[in-house]
């Protein structure tokens, strides 16, 4: 059967495209998914995607991925910084989970340079951009295949 991904995009991550172009570039949320699907198609895997402003609601998709979910992608946005229940549900479930970055979060200013989800992760993928979630992708496919 077809492994299926969940990518989980966090706060904030609906308005790209728009939102400070500079640091998070012109690609659209829609363009983006779009994207990590294609890369999807080719590693054989199907690529499901949900968008939530809200912790609470980061952390019931990351429940539900259980049921029928193989990995987990995941830009947990500003809740990267702050998030111990979204780091507790990562763990909780035991699926693999990339987290990704479309800046270079290490390179920018001092409260973002700390994850606090990425330790439950089995990696991290910064700076890319867009094709970072690719990158990560094939990461999360590799390790499954292991
Ligand atoms: C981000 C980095 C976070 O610090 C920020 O709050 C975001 C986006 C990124 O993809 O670079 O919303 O996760």
């Amino acid at each position: 059967m077809t492994k299926r991904i969940l990518l989980i995009h966090g706060p904030n991550l609906n308005l790209l495209g728009f939102r400070e172009p500079a640091v998070y570039g012109r690609t659209t949320l829609a363009e983006l998914e779009e994207a990590v699907r294609t890369e999807g198609r080719t590693l054989g895997v199907e690529v499901e995607a949900i968008q939530a402003n809200e912790e609470g609601a980061i952390v019931t998709a990351i429940h539900r991925a259980v049921e029928g979910f193989s990995g987990l992608l995941l830009n947990p946005g500003a809740y990267t910084h702050t998030s111990i229940a979204i780091r507790d549900a990562i763990q909780a479930v035991a699926l693999p989970c990339v987290e990704v970055h479309l800046s270079n979060i290490h390179a920018r200013e001092p409260f973002r340079q700390h994850s606090l989800t990425a330790p439950a992760c089995i990696g991290v993928i910064a700076g890319f951009g867009v094709f970072g979630y690719r990158l990560a992708l094939r990461a999360l496919v590799h390790r499954l295949e292991q």
